[in-house]
């Protein structure tokens, strides 16, 4: 292995001795959440089974919490525990614990719930045509509106023709290796809670209101999260701190696979329509794009998830008018969050599906229709922002035709020897960073701290999740030092002890956090005399100190000055910049049993800089495989809003012999280092249904792509 490429976590993960939460040593209590068993309604009493011997355990319920009984998300509207109305099956109704674990599984079987049942909101068509309302008059927690151009004046021009389209996508579990888990411990008499997270600062906020004292967080080593761990751990956080604080004992809870998959959050359904017109030179004219995404029971990300995907709804073609509606709906099944992409892969599948759809329609080749709506020079994204990207996006889509031999292997492909073989592609890019204001408002700060040893340790709390932050942010450090990356130290993310590097998420932690360190290091390299190498670099630190020199280096981010942004009318640049993908597909179906199989996936991929390539391949590789599932197998079965497929056997993910040959290829065109984490998601799916349509000579709409919906769209 080439030196530095290594992921430092790579061998005590292959080892098996890097501890996740549930192998870490514990002494205390286990903690259990007592939930609804209905969808909807009001909850009259939890009844405590008068025969069970209760003495044992602790419980806690609503009346026990010393703050405030929301979990803060972009709308204070989640309690930590329901004490009346109840909003999906499964909401969190009380708490108990015990020291004994088999014990305490026992006494769940012991406690029932007493609710008037409510008709539930199941669907994302109900709640969109306001079938039955729970929430505000119209159940949006969320509308977005976004006009560029003027569709109207188009729409009505009879010269016009017209196509629609309207896209389905399921939700998709993260299946991140190590389910959720957090445990509360007494140190020196007060209260400091540790476990898997993304976010060591969105637990603390929300301890704070929960606790009305600021509590210490740290992160343990992270098994996954794709978004899964971005908020939801605060309510785990949450239960671990209550159960401790009544029993003033330690007390951990560790969801269970099932558990996890059945309550934690859930890529967002959605449903988008596109309406389009095409002039009389097959070129689109203008666009009506109806967005919804179903946001669950609560409102949790589901806007920024909203505005995200409605900010890929267009790629970065070069349309000129579009009126987009966009909403996130509530409806009574558990809440929707975060997950690897944000709303962009629902986005992009539907519009390179709608491309695809348009090109077949008119009767051009997909690669050619797309050419012929790249963007120029004067072209502007949806928001009006000019689109930097322009001429990257067109090599990217050039390239990525010549290198997979997309045009030959269509033609081959077509001949009509092989009928259910198809190749597709999908043209794409993700917006690196918090959307909009985001990063002015987080204004990220990292730390750097010189030690006596002449050692380097980052003090920050952006997480290493398996994504290799922990490999990477201190092999961007050494590179602007001059050093090499074994003489910098990245501690355990700690709130107590880390600067406030904000979330892990939004494929930011290399990009924007990366970009922080290397200005930090500039500051500590400025602040040594000269050194040449790893041994002067030492000496001239410890020197440096011994004199009295400053220990700590930090970086605050300020946002670039050509990036102008107007959250009210959603103008201009709504990102900081672009990563940008081009993934082409090739499927083979079974005539008989319709299953899909995957042959080639080629990912081309501009991401600026790559810092570390076996890294940057595995991301690539990983989220093509996610994608993958996502499009085809992964499956979410619910009744009466009960998820009844909560187990790997019957939620299907790919295994790795489904994986086939990948080739992942980047492209820099940029010095600095882009996002990379969600952008092989959002690609993939689209391709791949691409494809399938391709094979099947016909018009694709829903994710996931089973063996079922192909016989039923075949009738
Ligand atoms: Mo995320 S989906 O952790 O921005």
């Amino acid at each position: 292995m080439q030196n530095g490429l290594l992921r430092r976590d790579a061998w005590p993960k292959i080892a098996g001795t890097l501890g996740y939460l549930d192998d870490l040593p514990f002494e205390g209590l286990h903690g259990a959440i007592v939930r609804s068993t209905v969808a909807r309604g009001i909850l009259r009493r939890i009844l405590y089974d008068p025969a069970f011997d209760w003495s044992p355990f602790v419980i806690v319920e609503p009346a026990d919490i010393p703050g405030e009984n929301v979990c803060p998300g972009l709308m204070e509207d989640q309690p930590f525990l329901s004490g009346g109305e109840i909003r999906f099956y499964g909401e969190p109704l009380a708490l108990i614990a015990c020291a004994d674990l088999p014990l305490l599984r026992d006494a769940l079987k012991h406690i029932r719930i007493e609710a008037d049942p409510l008709e539930p909101l199941l669907s994302l068509e109900a709640a969109s045509s306001n079938a039955i309302t729970v929430f505000g008059n119209d159940n949006s927690f969320k509308t977005i509106e976004i006009t560029k151009g003027d569709t109207q004046a188009v729409f009505s021009d009879p010269a016009q023709r017209l196509f629609e389209g309207l896209y389905e996508t399921a939700g998709q579990e993260h299946l991140y290796l190590e389910p959720q888990g957090m445990e509360a411990l007494y140190r020196e008499g007060v209260i400091v809670v540790k476990g898997s997270m993304q976010c060591p600062g969105y637990v603390a906020g929300a301890l704070k209101r929960l606790s009305g004292e600021t509590v210490e967080i740290e992160q343990t080593p992270t098994g996954g999260g794709f978004g899964g761990k971005e908020d939801y751990p605060s309510l785990i956080a949450g239960y671990v701190w209550l159960l401790a604080r009544k029993s003033g004992r330690n007390v951990r809870i560790v969801y269970g696979r099932s558990e996890d998959m059945a309550y934690t959050t859930k890529r967002h359904p959605a449903r988008i329509s596109y309406r389009t017109a095409i002039d009389p030179n097959g070129k689109i004219a203008a666009m009506e794009v109806n967005f919804e995404i179903d946001a669950g029971a609560y409102c949790t990300l589901s806007p920024v998830v909203l505005s995200r995907g409605a900010l890929h709804a267009c790629g970065l073609y070069d349309f000129s008018s579009v009126s987009l509606l966009a909403r996130a709906l509530a409806t009574n099944t558990p809440p929707s969050g975060a997950f690897r992409g944000f709303g962009a892969p629902q986005a992009i599948f539907a519009l390179e599906r709608h491309m695809d759809d348009l090109a077949r329609w008119i009767g051009e080749d997909p690669l050619d229709f797309r050419r012929r709506h790249l963007p120029g020079a004067g072209s502007t994204t949806l928001t009006g922002a000019p689109i930097r990207e322009a001429d990257a996006l067109r090599d990217l889509l050039e390239r990525a035709a010549s290198e997979s031999d997309y045009t030959r292997r269509r033609d081959a492909l077509s001949v009509g020897t092989t009928p259910l073989r198809g190749i597709g592609m999908a043209l794409f890019m993700h917006g690196g960073g918090f959307t909009g204001s985001g990063e002015s408002f987080l204004a990220s700060r990292v730390r750097l701290e010189a030690g006596e040893s002449g050692r380097v340790t980052i003090r920050i709390i952006s997480t290493e999740i398996g994504q290799g932050a922990s490999t990477v942010l201190p092999a961007l450090v050494a590179q602007e030092l001059g050093i090499s990356a074994e003489l910098i130290d990245y501690a355990l993310p700690n709130t107590a002890t880390g600067s406030d590097s904000g979330p892990t998420v939004a494929s930011r932690t290399t990009m924007v956090i990366g970009d922080l360190l290397c200005r930090a290091a500039r500051k500590l390299r400025e602040a040594l005399n000269f050194y040449a190498d790893d041994e002067a670099f030492r000496t001239a630190l410890k020197h440096h100190l011994k004199r009295g020199g400053e220990r700590v280096f930090e970086s605050v981010f300020s946002p670039p000055g050509d990036i102008v942004w107007d959250e009210e009318h959603y103008r201009g640049d709504a990102y900081l910049g672009y990563s940008l993908g081009c993934t082409v597909a090739e499927v083979q179906i079974d005539p008989i049993s319709y299953r899909v199989r995957v042959m080639e996936l080629y990912a081309l991929s501009d991401i600026g800089r790559v810092v570390n390539p076996l890294l940057a391949q595995g991301q690539v590789y990983g989220g093509m495989v996610q994608a993958m599932g996502y499009a085809l197998t992964e499956e979410l079965i619910y009744r009466d809003g009960r998820l009844l497929n909560p187990r790997l056997c019957d939620y299907m993910i790919p295994v790795a012999a489904d994986v086939p040959p990948m080739r992942a290829v980047f492209v820099q065109s940029d010095e600095k280092p882009k996002g990379l984490g969600e952008l092989p998601m959002d690609g993939a799916g689209a391709a791949i249904a691409n494809a399938v349509a391709d094979a099947l000579g016909m018009r694709i709409t829903k994710l996931p792509i089973t063996p079922q919906t192909i016989l039923e769209a075949l009738r």
